[in-house]
């Protein structure tokens, strides 16, 4: 049915390809917004429709436990604006429906530094400061300037300074307030540009594809990493026009080892997209060959109490200790409801425990039943094999935060979007 001129509505649409776990879910209407317009023509019909509406960007961070018996709108808007740019900085506009991967590969072949450790992330622009995606001692918030909104209600646009996003680890506004109440429209980055030099070294880079991950092989994991979450971007800004590199992020996990592998002693942020890239292949399934959301629960933070006492338990659990001013963690970790501090009067966050490694110690690695299962490289990510339900997903990560409740006295927090 053709809809606004542009747009078609159409029903009873199975919602299989627009996300990556891959299971079989049905959309009552469905319709795609191609431009930013069109995402508010859209919201003009809405009082009409008085039905659920699911906005989806790419369905990499969803699991659907049901048909949706409301309207999905696919978020599909393109475009990338420079918004103001000088000698060592750029603020660059991208609208929601780009995909994620392209803009960080459009922004590392100018030269734009920031971007780089967050290669290969599935998924949309619009969707990332959702939950401030964050891969290799990097979050999104680090270099975001604004998030334009509009309010699903009142139709009014707002835009969002990235204090008022009120940034966390794997949140911010968006998941939580405002969740289901705004649109996100487009994001505004800060860059910085580097020379030339640095930016745009050829490495053969083009063409990955946010399809592209594979390869089953984990390596180099360790424990008791400090994983960068600390960046004082600031203070390595002053030094930026000297030749950039200062601005690289390369201490997380593998980065600098894989950069030697690859022959690169004076890396470029070309390189740093290559041997992100190459890692991420190696350590994540690919959606396209298995079902999975990538990690299905977030790493959880603990107070020193309760660190300790895991310590003296488990002298082998590894950890990432917490900077003191990291305020946001620590306010994270004194409410309950968003993280499972262990009874005991906690006031800050102490430690992040890699959530991979309580599951595994309760035996869950490689686990399997029926399609369902947990991936046996990686087990903070829970894979559909074919013909999994949302169900029978949900309830194994019941299953397995019960255990690890058992065993640690951690409740587990899904990063997932449960849509039912
Ligand atoms: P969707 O899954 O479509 O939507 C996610 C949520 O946002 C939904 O609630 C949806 O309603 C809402 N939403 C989407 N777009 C909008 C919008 N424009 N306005 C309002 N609401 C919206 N995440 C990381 O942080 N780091 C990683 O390293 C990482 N690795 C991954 C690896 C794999 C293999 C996979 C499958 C996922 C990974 N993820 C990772 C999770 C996922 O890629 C990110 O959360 C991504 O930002 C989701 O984008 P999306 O467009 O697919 O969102
Ligand atoms: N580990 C095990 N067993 C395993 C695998 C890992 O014990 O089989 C332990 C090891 O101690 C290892 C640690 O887990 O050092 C961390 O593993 P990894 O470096 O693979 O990272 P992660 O904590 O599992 C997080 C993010 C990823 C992000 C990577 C890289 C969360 C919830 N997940 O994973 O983000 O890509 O770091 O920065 O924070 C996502 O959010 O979807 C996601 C994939």
């Amino acid at each position: 049915m053709v809809f606004c001129n542009t747009m078609h509505l159409d029903q009873k649409v199975s919602l299989k390809p627009f996300h990556t776990f891959g299971m079989e879910a049905e959309a009552r209407y469905f319709v795609e917004a191609k431009t930013h317009s069109e995402v508010l023509t859209l919201l003009n019909y809405r009082h009409m429709i008085h039905m659920p509406i699911l906005f989806l960007g790419g369905g990499s961070n969803v699991i659907f436990t049901g048909d949706f018996s409301g309207i999905v709108i696919r978020i599909n808007s393109k475009g990338i604006v420079i918004r103001e740019e000088n000698e060592n900085q750029v603020l660059v506009t991208a609208e929601a429906g780009e995909t994620w991967d392209e803009f960080v590969q459009y922004c590392v072949s100018r030269g734009w530094a920031g971007l780089e450790n967050l290669s290969l992330i599935p998924g949309t622009v619009g969707a990332a400061p959702i939950q401030n995606i964050g891969a290799y001692g990097v979050e999104v918030k680090d270099v975001i300037e604004s998030v334009q909104v509009v309010e699903i209600n009142s139709g009014k646009q707002k835009r969002f300074t990235t204090e008022e996003c009120q940034f966390g680890y794997r949140d911010s506004i968006f998941k939580r307030d405002l969740k289901g109440k705004v649109i996100i429209l487009n994001v505004t980055f800060r860059l910085d540009k580097i020379s030339e030099l640095q930016g745009n070294r050829v490495t053969g880079l083009q063409g990955n594809r946010v399809t592209g991950l594979q390869g089953n092989r984990v390596t180099g994991l360790q424990g008791n990493r400090v994983t960068g979450l600390q960046g004082d971007r600031a203070a390595e800004s002053q030094s930026e026009s000297v030749t950039g590199l200062s601005l690289l992020k390369l201490d997380y996990g593998d980065i600098r080892p894989e950069l030697e592998y690859l022959g690169v002693s004076v890396p470029t942020i070309s390189d740093v997209r290559e041997a992100v890239c190459n890692i991420r292949r190696r350590k994540l399934p690919d959606p396209a060959e298995i079902g999975n959301a990538g990690s299905f629960f977030k790493n959880p933070l603990i107070c020193h109490e309760h660190f300790i006492s895991l310590q003296d338990r488990f002298p082998a659990i590894p950890f990432y200790p917490l900077a003191p001013d990291n305020d946001y963690l620590a306010e994270k970790a004194s409410r309950p409801a968003a993280h499972t501090i262990s009874e005991g009067a906690v006031k800050t966050a102490y430690a992040k425990i890699p959530a991979a490694w309580l599951i595994e110690q309760c035996g869950w690695k490689g686990y399997r039943t029926g399609d369902a299962g947990v991936h046996p490289n990686q087990p903070l990510v829970l894979v559909n094999y074919g013909n999994a339900t949302g169900l029978q997903i949900v309830g194994l990560a019941n299953q397995i935060m019960d255990s690890v409740y058992r065993k640690f006295g951690i409740t587990l927090e899904m990063e997932v979007n449960v849509i039912s």
